[in-house]
């Protein structure tokens, strides 16, 4: 069973976690060591992010000892496309905080098709070379992606190419003013490569996402919800509102 923490509200959840990377954090620097964080993108973890920046800058939290690797970035987008996740991550953390800019890691969205593979062999290369990922940063997709691994995508995926879901793409196409212009495919890492981060946290917040919180906490694992495969994971934990929560026996 994955430990389930329900919160009143969004807000609440994510000071909680930011309490706890920030305590990761100052118990590494205080050691002279490095944390690697696994981040994530969509509108989930943006209250976690604000929090972070805002211990940065009234309590003085520093980033200079994290290295951070994020979970995908879709397929054609440049680094200065206001969907992309490079762009993304950039406005609502990187540029806010101390975090040094050759620690930071994306999947390139413009890999050439022939590149691609040493791309994603280099991605998961330099996760390893830095020691892998102490703490994993999830949301969750309708189709229960995390990261992209959409339905189909089992525990033995790393990172690679993957074609959007239609789900994913439709509940996408808002952002991108219609689904026409949202990307068919991006890089993610795989099922595999975030169960290897040595913790793992995912948030979701709303009742539009309670029937897939229940597939993941309390379906069977499978290819088919992505995120199940934490119910495996020795140190995963949701953290939830009461209406992402309300579906849960
Ligand atoms: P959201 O996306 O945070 O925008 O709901 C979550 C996800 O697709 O993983």
């Amino acid at each position: 069973m994955i430990p389930v923490k329900v919160f009143d509200t969004p807000q609440d959840a994510a000071k909680s976690l930011a309490a706890e990377v920030a305590e990761l954090i100052r118990s590494r620097a205080a050691e002279g060591k490095p944390v690697v964080l696994g981040l994530a993108t969509g509108a989930t973890p943006l209250p976690f992010y604000a929090e972070l920046v805002r211990m940065h800058r009234e309590e003085g939290l520093s980033f200079a000892n994290v290295t951070s690797f994020n979970l995908d970035e879709y397929s054609g987008l440049p680094r200065e496309h206001p969907e992309s996740y490079w762009y993304f991550m950039h406005h609502n953390l990187f540029d806010h905080i101390d975090i040094k800019p050759e620690n930071v890691n994306l999947p390139s969205g413009l890999v050439a098709p022939e590149d691609l593979d040493a791309h994603c062999a280099a991605y998961e290369q330099k996760i390893k070379d830095c020691g892998g990922i102490d703490l994993q940063i999830l949301g969750i997709g309708r189709t229960g992606h995390i990261g992209f691994n959409e339905p189909g995508s089992d525990d033995s995926t790393i990172t690679r190419k993957i074609q959007l879901d239609e789900l994913t793409r439709s509940d996408a196409a808002p952002a991108f003013g219609g689904i026409e212009n949202v990307p068919k495919t991006a890089i993610t890492m795989g099922v595999a490569t975030i169960m290897a981060a040595r913790r793992v946290v995912l948030m979701a917040w709303g009742a539009k996402k309670a029937p897939i919180v229940k597939k993941a906490v309390e379906g069977p694992v499978t290819s088919e919800v992505a995120a199940s495969y934490l119910q495996k994971h020795p140190n995963a934990c949701f953290l939830l509102d009461k209406e992402a929560a309300s579906e849960l026996q």
